[in-house]
C-alpha cells in the first residue's frame, strides 16, 4: 500500500499529494484493484492511455501474474481513439492498451472495448452513441481512470466556448483534437505536422455518470491545468473543471510538482 504524503478535500473532490509519481500509481492501482474486488470481480472500469497511466498498468499486470487480481470478470471502456487509425498502428490507442494491459491479463476480448479507428466516416456518429448504450447495458462506469492535457482536456473533450449545461450533455462522438493536444502528441507521431488531427473521445456526460473517477497528474507542466480544474470556475474552456459538477465522486492522485498550485 502506499499513502498520500497529504490529502486535500477542495471543491468537493478529494486530492491525494504523493511524494512521486511511482508511489501515486501504485495507490491508483491499488484502488482500481479494489474497485474490482469490491465488485466481485465484475467492474466496469473506464480506462485511459497516455505516458501517465502506463506504470499503474505495470502495477495491475503485476498483481495479476502474482496470482491477486483477476480481470476474467472484468469489463473495460477505452477513453479515446484517433479517428482514423488501424488498431494495429502502434500509435494506437488500441495498441497501446494491447502492449500494457490487455495481453497480459485475463480479460475477455469481447470485453475489452476501444473506440474504433476504423469505422467508416458516415457511420461515426451511430458507433459512438453505440459505445454509450454498451456502457449503459453495463450498468455504467465503476471507476473511470482519466488523465488530464496541459489544455485541461479529459478524454479528447477539448477546450470549447458551449455554455456549461451544454458542456456536461457532450456524448461520446468524433472531435477535432486542440492545438495544444496535437503539440503534446508529436513526439509520439514524429512531428506535429504528422498528428491525427481528430480522434473518437467518450464524451464528458458518461466520464460524469461513472460512480467514481480517479484523475492522475504528474509532473510540473500539468501544475497549471490541475490548479485551475481544482479551484478555478466551472468552464468549458477548460473541461477537467466540469469535474466540480459532480462532488464527492473525484479523486485527484497527484505528485507533489503537480499540486504546485494548489
Ligand atoms: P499524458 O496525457 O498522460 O500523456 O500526459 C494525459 C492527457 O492528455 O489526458
Amino acid at each position: 500500500m502506499s499513502a498520500p504524503a497529504r490529502v486535500l478535500s477542495l471543491a468537493g473532490a478529494s486530492v491525494q499529494v504523493f511524494v512521486d509519481s511511482s508511489s501515486a500509481c501504485l495507490a491508483a492501482a491499488d484502488a482500481i484493484a479494489r474497485t474490482i474486488h469490491a465488485a466481485n470481480g465484475r467492474a466496469v472500469l473506464g480506462l485511459a492511455t497516455g505516458a501517465t497511466p502506463e506504470p499503474v498498468y505495470a502495477r495491475l499486470v503485476g498483481l495479476h501474474r502474482a496470482g491477486e487480481l483477476s480481470f476474467a470478470g472484468v469489463t473495460t471502456y477505452n477513453l479515446d481513439e484517433y479517428y482514423p487509425i488501424s488498431p494495429l498502428d502502434p500509435r494506437s490507442y488500441r495498441a497501446y492498451m494491447h502492449r500494457h494491459l490487455f495481453a497480459h491479463v485475463d480479460l475477455p476480448p469481447n470485453r475489452a472495448h476501444v473506440l474504433d479507428g476504423t469505422v467508416p466516416e458516415a457511420f461515426a456518429a451511430e458507433h459512438t452513441a453505440q459505445y454509450d448504450r454498451w456502457i449503459a447495458a453495463d450498468g455504467g462506469l465503476d471507476l473511470q481512470l482519466l488523465g488530464i492535457g496541459r489544455n485541461g482536456h479529459i478524454g479528447f473533450n477539448e477546450p470549447s466556448e458551449l455554455a456549461v449545461d451544454e458542456a456536461l450533455k457532450l456524448p461520446t462522438r468524433l472531435v477535432s483534437l486542440h492545438p495544444v493536444t496535437r503539440a503534446d502528441a508529436a513526439r509520439e507521431f514524429d512531428g506535429e505536422a504528422h498528428v491525427i488531427p481528430r480522434a473518437l473521445t467518450v464524451g464528458v456526460a458518461p466520464i460524469l455518470a461513472a460512480r467514481s473517477i480517479l484523475v492522475l497528474a504528474f509532473g510540473p507542466r500539468k501544475a497549471e491545468a490541475v490548479a485551475e480544474a481544482v479551484r478555478g470556475p466551472v468552464t468549458p474552456r477548460l473541461p477537467a473543471s466540469l469535474l466540480q459538477t459532480v462532488p464527492g465522486k473525484v479523486v485527484w492522485v497527484l505528485d507533489e510538482a503537480a499540486a504546485k498550485g494548489l
